[in-house]
């Protein structure tokens, strides 16, 4: 049985930033982003097209945090009235931030107790209009419903748990990405290699999310190494954003799996970023997944080559040349620790996802 369900609209390819006007239509609207000067001048271009915005909220952070997410809320409350459609700009940071505060319609006691309560008094969340302009290729947030949202004080991840939170519409424009530094161009497409390899091995995968999922990883690690060398190249960068839309579109349906949950502590004791915190473990579940399932050997075949032996060494070989590390401890934690986060891991929801078998 299976079971498949996406209602964002979808706009990709150079040149979609153009069509933010008229999908705002004359509503007002505001906009969720980060301060560097570059998301201020991406602002400032469609505002000049757009119209000014009602509000801009520019205070996102990398793993938005509890008190800049209630600081936009007390921005959107001190508002005469409250925007109509959201617009977020940048990676997974800022698109999560723009969904959470959309759905709080400015509430932010509302929405921090659903979050804590993981989906209490979802009735109660607003349904604006939100568009997901993801600057970066790898989180898949413009076309799934997450939305994570960090209380670091208290060693919280949380998630808006609401389909209001789905993007009306994801502009996906491979000509804002041509900018992102080299690290975060690697972290970012490791992140989107990991929600497509993850839906692949996990046991929600199904007959429209395989075919999605195997694209989507393909031109990861067909087109990664050569745009780490070629940060400008257009072609590319688009290749990359396609990757990213496409495993977030596989990513919405089967969520993600152990690779993910092992990432978490790694990003929360020793902020490690996410792409890599997640993508420097894919070799190591390749080689648990293979041999467990058939539709996921299927798809490892798809990706690696009928020889998955060959296929997994040249994975390994794809991480060493991105000089990305395969070894936990080169991270922070010891090896004992990473070992209690995988059997942690195990247990979880995630963990029992997995169809293939863990070795610790
Ligand atoms: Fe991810």
């Amino acid at each position: 049985m299976g079971e498949f369900f996406n209602p964002v609209n979808a706009i990709f390819g150079p040149g979609s930033f153009e069509r933010l006007p008229s999908l705002i239509a004359g509503r007002s609207y505001a906009v969720v982003t980060y301060g560097d000067s570059y998301f201020s001048s991406l602002v400032e271009r469609l505002e000049q097209a757009a119209g000014r915005a009602a509000l801009v909220v520019n205070n996102v952070q990398a793993n938005p945090d509890f008190p800049d997410v209630k600081l936009g809320c007390e921005q959107m409350k001190a508002l005469p009235q409250l925007p109509e459609v959201y617009i977020g700009l940048g990676g997974g940071s800022a698109m999560d931030t723009c969904k959470a505060l959309a759905v709080s319609g400015g509430n932010w006691p509302l929405l921090k107790e659903h979050l804590e309560t993981g989906g209490e008094r979802v009735d109660e969340l607003q349904n604006p209009s939100i568009i997901a302009v993801p600057t970066t290729a790898g989180t898949g947030s413009e076309v799934s419903i997450g939305a994570v949202i960090w209380d670091h004080e208290n060693e919280g991840k949380w998630g808006v748990r609401s389909p209001n939170a789905y993007a009306d519409y994801a502009v996906v424009d491979p000509e804002l990405m041509l900018s992102l530094p080299l690290d975060q161009t690697i972290s970012t497409g490791l992140d989107a290699l990991s929600h497509a390899l993850e839906s692949i091995w996990t046991d929600k995968h199904n007959l429209v999310t395989q075919p999605i999922a195997i694209k989507a990883s393909r031109l990861v690690l067909e087109n990664l190494p050569a745009l780490a060398e070629d940060l400008g190249n257009i072609d590319l960068r688009t290749n990359l954003a396609n990757a990213a839309m496409l495993a977030g579109i596989a990513l919405s349906q089967t969520r993600t799996c152990i690779a993910h949950q092992c990432s978490y502590p790694l990003t929360m004791y020793h902020e490690v970023p996410h792409g890599i915190a997640c993508g420097f473990s894919l070799p190591m579940v390749m080689e648990w997944a293979i041999g467990h399932d058939d539709m996921c050997d299927e798809g490892l075949v798809e990706v690696f080559g009928e020889d998955l032996k060959a296929g997994h060494k040249n994975f390994e070989k794809f991480m060493d040349d991105l000089n990305v590390s395969r070894d936990p401890t080169s991270y922070g934690p010891s090896q004992a620790e990473w070992n209690g986060w995988l059997a942690n891991a195990v247990a979880g929801a995630k963990g029992q996802s997995f169809l293939g078998k863990v070795l610790i």
